[in-house]
């Protein structure tokens, strides 16, 4: 698999990693940064700090530095998760750039999936919290089927999902509520209604037991 360059300070909108005060990099931080790491591959970026536009005075860096493509999630730093992905953004730095642009932000169903990559000419999408809440939905996209598939499948993919989760978790972190917090904090934007008081339930789990028992019953 090709390596990654994660430029955090423009990718990550988590709070955690950025304090609102944090200066952006220079670009030509960020042209070293890629061209000191000679295996790169591709760049996981945000459009921005503040401004919406400074993607496109990134793409000459980018393509200069050896990078091999780009997944672009179309909101600002400061956005957060604010507001909507603004694929019309996309679109234009799928003309600006020779690089293939992978389309991020906002695609929790095939027709979002099918409407972004018409609309963007992209070369494929990258999934988060879509994903996390619907992990078919890489099958269903594609298909090209918009169904939704029986509950039963559903459940049955979110108890594999889950469980796996759990385990590789306890491979990576320690300490109990350690692994727990970090197996929560990934499904905490799993919102499939039909799921809420099985979710619910495991939010409040409190020993990895309790949480694995609970993905056991969960149907
Ligand atoms: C649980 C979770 C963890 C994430 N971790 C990272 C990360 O480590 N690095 C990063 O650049 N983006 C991270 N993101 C952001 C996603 O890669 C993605 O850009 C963002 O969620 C927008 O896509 P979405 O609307 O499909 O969720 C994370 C998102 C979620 C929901």
């Amino acid at each position: 698999m090709a390596p990654v360059i994660t430029l955090y300070s423009l990718a990550a909108p988590e709070k955690s990693n950025l304090r609102a005060d944090q200066p952006i990099l220079a670009n030509e931080t960020i042209l070293l940064a890629v061209q000191a790491i000679v295996s790169a591959r591709l760049i996981n970026i945000l459009i921005g700090y503040s401004d919406p536009q400074q993607i496109f005075s990134l793409l000459p860096l980018f393509e200069s530095g050896g990078v091999d493509f780009l997944v672009l999630h179309p909101r600002t730093v400061l956005q957060e998760y604010k507001g909507l992905a603004d694929h019309g953004i996309t679109t234009r730095v799928v003309q600006e750039t020779g690089l293939p642009v992978i389309a991020n932000g906002d695609v929790r169903t095939v027709e979002d999936g099918l409407r972004v990559l018409e609309q963007t000419k992209a070369a494929g999408l990258m999934l988060g919290r879509g994903a996390i809440a619907d992990p078919l939905l890489f099958q269903r996209l594609r298909a090209g089927r918009p169904d939704q598939p029986e509950r039963a499948a559903r459940a049955a993919m979110l108890r594999h999902y889950l469980a796996g989760l759990l385990e590789r978790y306890q491979g990576i972190f320690c300490g109990e509520q350690q692994i727990l917090g970090k197996v929560k904090s990934v499904f905490a934007t799993m919102d499939d209604p039909d799921f809420a008081k099985q979710i619910k339930g495991l939010k409040k789990a409190r020993t990895i037991r309790q949480f694995a028992d609970l993905v056991v019953q969960l149907t």
